[in-house]
Parts: structure tokens; sequence; C-alpha cells
């Protein structure tokens, strides 16, 4: 079959020898250049321009006379997406190909758990291997800039220093494994209105400190292998062709070594590609195929370029072994291992967000359970285009329920509310379902409300399972509001009128309204879109089992037009661009046809004028006062924070202090260091994260915990000098367990 290509480990046997020790990751990639330039030197034009855009949906080619292999991608990120057709997305029908259904991005974001996230992708590294694939498509990394974005769920959190070690981790855990991640999408992907065209307009302070992070620590310490270039222009150039962030910075600062990899139809043009930093098109050859071959007949390219392009590609071909056709794809892609990693993140995923009165977790003497919303029964691995899993199994929150529950506990069902099957990819049935609702804001349908309330009326218990679906919340499409869809609020609080012992649980990837919710609601959890196992760590947090430790990787905003962009007028763009992503792939035009079409769309742009005011540092800074703080989660024990200590040193700032578990059962603490600067000359946000660490405690016990902040994370953007920079003086120190509940400062100069 294939030659054999040097594996990871032989890489790094091969680095312990060599004379110069390797500058970083990054580095590691070129270890084997002089043999790929022998390789190129026996390529041919052809075969080497055939490298640079896809073969299949899903691959790209390598050259198989000289025994290099294709390079296959999978979806990502939250699990090896199932088998399509070579040319398409539609199932392949295979059998084996059913894989684990991690939590998705902002559960995973919800543990703050940089161990967690390593096994995490681990845990897909594995199950990619298994399948034959050499890149995930994954880990998705933006910054959740608006409360609607579609991808909230995909990403990670509104803060850089979270996401970027999330991204880390989990680019580590990947890599580890022998598979390559791509991470994406590189960048200021934060909207789905207009992804295709939009052009995120942004001041270069802002998008090193923000928007950038999570790419460059995954780049830089990660030695992510590849990257993949957004949909959407920033600052005027489409990101696949954007010299400054493909070539000056991701490639000339950051020191990336790897390839790059269109987002699937985001390519749009032979020299913008080939001159500002693409390597490969996905998915189609009308850029990089012919007419780069064309271009250089007539002068205005050259085949030294296109030679460099290949090398960024073999470097990564050559550090993952390709996995031969006849052993991939033998055995299920879902893994024990992985099941069991899916179910720790879930279980530590889950956030407490209110908990009047101890409501939870359930009393031991219920003996009769109300499990009331749709949401409690639907599955929620499939959906949300890109980032859909066929998973082997995946346990609902009622299942999970049920069984932690066992046979002396009667747990009743009713739906509640309709669901709503989609704005934008939903169909309407030909005869209509009962249980499916035309229209999101459709008020509660009074069948299904008096049917819960009866059951209600009847419980020691009510469980209501709101929020919204991979329907609602989906790539392609950003939501209208964050409202609670079809009638929710009407339900819950008929259904707290019938029975006063009420929990609520929201299924959801991004923040919900919780204006009306909230008054009816003693407890309120959020259960995230948390995988195969997400039933069962969820019965296992309600009843107590484990105590939640979850925290919010970002803000519920009281209302939509308290966040930045909505209270600046910056979002949504009245402008309709039309979406290039759906045109690229409108067989019924010629070329030419869809370039005049597409030339005259009008041009979205979206202002990003809150400059670093995203998610907390807004509402910390303007003081808006949130329905729930970023960072904030409960637990069922009390933490205590003993006195801290702090030091500056010359590369870092820690601090030390003793934490307790004051309560009668283990419980992990996610304790959060953010930082003030009082007396600042340069603008800052009122307060920033800059350390965190998740903390494990047996009931009663005490630990010394540090956390320290590196000083150069503490540098700021200085765009005189276009370099970062340290601003000296005070810096204040606020240690919590939320940004909204610090415990402790102190105060250091830098
Ligand atoms: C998404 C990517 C995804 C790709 C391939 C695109 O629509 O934006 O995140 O990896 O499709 O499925």
């Amino acid at each position: 079959m294939y030659r054999r290509i040097l594996t990871l480990v032989g890489l790094a046997l091969c680095l312990a020898a060599c004379k110069t020790a390797p500058k970083g990751p990054q580095d590691l990639l070129t270890v084997n250049d002089k043999k790929i330039d022998a390789v190129i030197a026996q390529m041919t034009l052809e075969e080497k321009v055939n490298m640079l855009h896809s073969k299949t949906n899903m691959s790209s080619a390598g050259v198989e006379r000289l025994g290099i292999a294709d390079m296959h991608y999978a979806d990502g990120p939250f699990g090896i997406r199932e088998e399509g057709v070579p040319n398409g997305f539609q199932s392949a029908g295979w059998q084996l190909d059913s894989a684990t259904y991690f939590p998705t991005g902002s559960a995973l974001a919800a543990t703050w758990s940089e161990d967690l996230a390593y096994q995490y992708g681990t845990g897909m590294g594995v199950e990619a291997r298994l399948r034959g694939k050499d890149v995930i498509l994954g880990p998705a990394v933006n910054i959740q800039r608006l409360p609607v974005g579609g991808r909230t769920y995909e990403y990670l959190s509104e803060d850089p220093i979270l996401s970027a070690a999330l991204a880390l981790y989990y680019t580590k855990g990947v890599q580890d494994q022998g598979t390559a991640v791509c991470i994406k999408h590189f960048a200021v992907n934060n909207q789905e209105t207009n992804r295709g065209s939009v052009d995120a307009q942004v001041d270069e302070r802002t998008l090193r400190e923000i928007y950038l992070k999570p790419f460059e620590r995954a780049v830089v310490e990660g030695g992510a292998m590849s990257v993949m270039p957004a949909y959407n222009k920033v600052n005027g150039d489409y990101c696949s062709e954007n010299e400054h962030l493909l070539n000056e910075i991701l490639r000339g600062e950051w020191g990336f070594k790897g390839f790059t990899v269109s987002d699937w139809g985001g390519t749009h043009s032979t020299m913008g590609a080939m001159l500002h930093g693409l390597n490969v098109q996905m998915t189609g050859d009308n850029y990089l195929g012919q007419p780069v071959i064309d271009s250089i007949k007539v002068g205005k390219l050259t085949e030294e370029m296109v030679d460099e392009k290949v090398r960024q590609i073999l470097r990564v071909r050559y550090a993952i072994e390709a996995i031969p056709d006849d052993v991939a794809n033998t055995k299920q892609t879902s893994q024990p291992e992985s099941q069991a990693i899916a179910k720790a993140v879930a279980e530590k995923s889950i956030v407490l967000l209110k908990n009047e009165g101890g409501a939870l977790p359930l009393k031991p003497g219920v003996k009769k359970i109300a499990v009331i919303g749709q949401n409690a029964v639907l599955k929620t691995q499939s959906g949300g285009v890109g980032a859909g899993v066929k998973a082997l199994y995946e346990i609902t929150p009622l299942e999970g329920i049920r069984k932690r529950a066992g046979a002396d506990v009667q747990v009743d069902y009713a739906p509640g509310y309709k669901n709503f099957p989609g704005r934008r990819w939903g169909r309407n049935p030909a005869t209509p379902d009962p249980l499916v609702a035309t229209a999101i804001d459709e008020p509660a349908d009074k069948k299904l409300l008096a049917e819960a309330v009866k059951l209600a009326r009847q419980a020691d218990v009510v469980i209501f399972f709101g929020g919204t679906n991979k329907s609602i919340e989906t790539e392609g499409s950003d939501r209208a509001n964050i409202d609670l869809p079809t009638g929710q609020n009407e339900v819950v609080k008929a259904l707290y009128e019938a029975n006063k012992n009420l929990v609520t649980v929201l299924i959801s990837g991004g923040p919900t309204d919780l204006r009306q919710l909230e008054p009816v609601s003693p407890a309120i959890v959020q259960g995230w879109w948390n995988g195969t196992e997400g039933g069962t760590a969820l019965a296992e947090v309600l009843f107590g089992d484990i105590a939640p430790s979850g925290k919010l990787p970002f803000t519920f905003p009281a209302k939509l037009d308290d966040s930045p962009a909505f209270a600046l007028g910056n979002f949504p763009d009245k402008t309709q661009g039309g979406d290039l992503f759906t045109m690229l792939y409108r067989q019924d035009l010629s070329r030419e046809e869809r370039a005049e079409i597409m030339a005259k769309l009008p041009k979205p742009v979206s202002q990003y004028t809150e400059g670093s005011l995203v998610g907390y540092r807004w509402y910390d800074t303007k003081n808006v006062k949130p329905m729930y703080a970023f960072g904030h989660g409960l637990s069922y024990v009390d933490f205590g924070y003993g006195a801290m200590t702090a030091a500056a040193g010359k590369d870092t700032v820690t601090v030390s202090f003793e934490l307790s578990n004051e309560g009668a059962m283990p419980a992990d603490e996610v304790v959060q260091l953010y930082v003030a600067r009082p007396g600042a000359t340069v603008e800052w946000p009122a307060k920033e994260l800059k350390a965190f660490a998740r903390v494990s405690l047996k009931a009663g016990e005490k630990k010394t915990v540090e956390l320290s902040i590196p000083v150069k994370d503490l540098r700021y953007w200085n765009v005189e000098k276009n370099a970062w920079d340290l601003e000296h003086g005070t810096l204040q120190l606020l240690l919590g367990a939320a940004s909204d509940d610090i415990r402790q400062t102190a105060e250091v100069a830098i």
C-alpha cells in the first residue's frame, strides 16, 4: 500500500538526534523538508496542482505514483461525522461509522478544564484514526461575540483566555494521537448572517487581544498543523486570501509551517489564494486547479510558488501516518474510552444557575416526578449542519432520569410545548404534526399545556425542560432573538402555579432570555447539548450523586439589547448580502453567471466598534447587570476562600490561597483570577480573566491553590509600535468564583 510515512513518534526521535533543537512545536513539521524537496522534484506540475484542491468532498489528493497518500478530512468538532458520499454530505449508509458524540463547544468550555479538553481531543483523535481520517476539521474556537450567533454552541467562550487554553489542550489531545487538527474558522467568524460575504471590520488591538488569541496559542504552543480560513472577510479581504491574517500573522509572526484549507466553498480567486496564503481549495478546483497552471504559463505565477504550497501540505502528510484502506473502518468508530471521556466532560459542564431554598438536589423522599418539555426527549446529536454526529447511542435527559430514579420512583413525561423545526433548514410536513410548531414564536399549545399541568399537579416535583434545539441554533443562520421558543414561558408559568416544586433545565448551546422564566423557577440548570452520556450526567447532578461544577463560559444577558453589538447597533447589519456559500453550490448556474450575481450583491459589513468590550468586559465596564454573569455557577457545597498572597516576578504574577470545601460531599470549584488596572493610561475593560483552575476537593478538604499569570499575557497590542507592549503600574488582582463574585483582592506592581 502506501509508503511508510514518519509518525509523530518517529519524528520526535529524529529530532532528538538533530543538532539544532527545534524552536517550537511548529518547527517539528520541518524535519522532513529535505526529503520533501526531493519528492517535489519528482512531481509534475499537474501532480502538484492536483494537491491544491479537493479530490472528493472530504479529501484532497496525494500522488499515488510516489506513494503519497490522499489527505482525508473529518468534521468535527464534537464527534467524527458520519461518512458521506464522495461528492457530497449525504450519508454513505455505512454501519461502522457511528461515533462518540462529545458535548458541544460551549459545554466543553463550561468545564473550564484543560485536562478534560485534552482528553476530549484524545477521544476525537483516536476515533479519527479508526476512520482513516488524517485531519479533524476542528476545534472551532471563534469568540462568542453575539448571544444570537448560530454557532455559539460550536464555539467555546466569549473570553479569549478561556478559549485559548481549551483550544490549546484540545489541539494537543488530537495531535498526540497522530491526527492533525484544522483549527477553524480563522478569523473573526462571529456571525452566520451573510457569513459568506460579510466584512468584519475590527481594529488591530481588538483583533490581536480578543479574536486571534485562541488561534495563536493552538498554533504557537500546540503546533496546530492546519488552519481553516473563515468564509467572511476581515478588514476588506476574504479570510482565504487575507495577506495580513495568513501571511503576515499566521506564517510570519506565529511561525506556522503547516497548510491552510479554505472553508467549504470559501475560496474566491486564483491569484488571491495563491499569493495570500491558501494551500487547499475545498471544495472544487475552479480556482486552484487548471487556472493555476494557466497562470504559470502566462507568467503571473511561478512553479516555485506551487512548490512552496505543496511543501507545506507534505509536511503534514509526512507527520501524519496514512491509514491503509484495508485497515481503516474495520472497527466501530465509537470507543468505550471516548464514551467515558464524553461522560466526564458532561458531568463537569452542567451549570447550576440558581438554587433557591435548596430545591436541588432532589430529595430522597421524591416518589413521583413529572418531566415536562420536549427537550427532555430530543436527541441533539444531529442538526446544526456540519457539526452533527451520527452517535452510536445517546442518552436523553428523560432516559437518564428514569434510569437513575429506579423502579420505586414514578417518572411521567408530557411534551408540554411544540418544538420548532428550524427557520431555514426545516421543512413543513405535508400533514401537520401535533408536536411540531410552524413558527418559532407560536404561543403555547392549549392541549399540550393542559396535559402538562395535570401531570405537574399530581407530582412531588416537576422538572421542566426548556431551551432551544439544533434547528434554532445552527450553522447557516443566527437566531432573530434569544427568546425561549414556542410558548415555553407560558408553560413554565402554568407549571409553577400548579406545583411550586419546580426545577428548570435549559437544553441549549447559547444563552436564552430568562426574564419570564427566572421568577417562576426556584432552581435553574444549564444542561447544554451534552453528548452521548448527557442524560446520565444530568441525572447524576439532579439526584445529587455529584455536585454541579460547570461555570458559564459566556454571559446570559438580561435582554438581548444589553449585549454590546446590539446596544451599539452594530448587529444586525441591515444589508442583505446573500449567502455566497449557497451561491457557490448552485448547479443550475455557470461559473460566470454566479460571478456576475455575486458581484452585484450588496457588501454587508459588521462594525466591531465595541472593541475589546466583548461579553462580560462590556457588562462590567458599562455597569449593565446581566441575568447570569460570565463564570457563574453554583454548587451543592460552599467553598471557603482563604486569604490570598500575591507576588509579581519578572515573568509571572502568582497568587496563592487556601480553598476549602465546607460541605458534606466531594465537589469541584473553578477559581477565577481577574485583573483590573487602576490608574492605567491605556484603555482597559473594567476587568479581564487572566488565570483559572478547576480544583477537586473531598468533603471538608482544604487545598492550597496557586494561580499564575504569565506577564506576557498582561501586554496590550500597541498600535503605534505595531507590537506587544507592557504598561507598567499597579495591577489589581481579583480572585473569585465568578466575574460577579469576587472574594479576595490584592495589588502588585508590574
Ligand atoms: C463549515 C465548516 C465545516 C465544513 C465542512 C462548512 O460549512 O463552516 O465548519 O467544517 O462546512 O463540513
